[in-house]
């Protein structure tokens, strides 16, 4: 896999997610391994966009359970009906939250993410995992992140 990766010198977060889509591509195609492959999305993700935490709770034991993540220390399992990745596990596409604080059984890992969006993926129909990114800005996530994070987590779903 190329060790390197390359960032746009770009603000525009769509140009970003272009750049990044085939090297996501590239990078899963040399790797079978789920917990490897998600570790580096993550990383990619983190790098590419500075956002505060960027990682994966995977479909365990009939809850989410934390997997590889870029960002401070985070909640180990959450129910399916607690949080914004639970209500995104129950109503099966992304949510945007521009201020978490306003979004009622929000879990707070940390008080310094201000919004979030949360992306599932899928396998057979049904959801194996969602992807969280959380911001410490105010709605900081639009139709842009979603169409960019939603064909991404599209060729990471096929490693489930
Ligand atoms: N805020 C999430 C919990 C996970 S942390 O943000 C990493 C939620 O409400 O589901």
């Amino acid at each position: 896999m190329a060790e390197t990766l390359y960032i746009p010198s770009t603000t525009q977060r769509a140009e970003i997610y272009a750049a990044l889509q085939p090297q996501i591509q590239a990078l899963i195609e040399s790797e079978t391994d789920l917990i490897a492959n998600l570790a580096n999305v993550s990383a990619v993700l983190k790098e590419a966009f500075g956002f505060f935490w960027v990682g994966f709770y995977l479909v365990k034991d009939q809850q989410l359970v934390l997997g590889p993540f870029q960002g401070t220390l985070a909640c180990t399992r959450i129910d399916f009906d607690k949080g914004v990745c639970g209500a995104c596990y129950r109503a099966q596409k992304t949510l945007i939250v521009p201020d978490v604080d306003a979004f009622p059984g929000h879990i707070a890992c940390s008080s310094a993410s201000k919004s979030e969006i949360v992306v599932p993926l899928f396998k057979n129909q049904a959801v194996v995992a969602v992807l969280d990114v959380d911001s410490d800005h105010l709605a900081d996530f639009s139709a842009i992140d979603q169409a960019g994070l939603e064909a991404m987590m599209q060729t990471v779903e096929k490693l489930f």
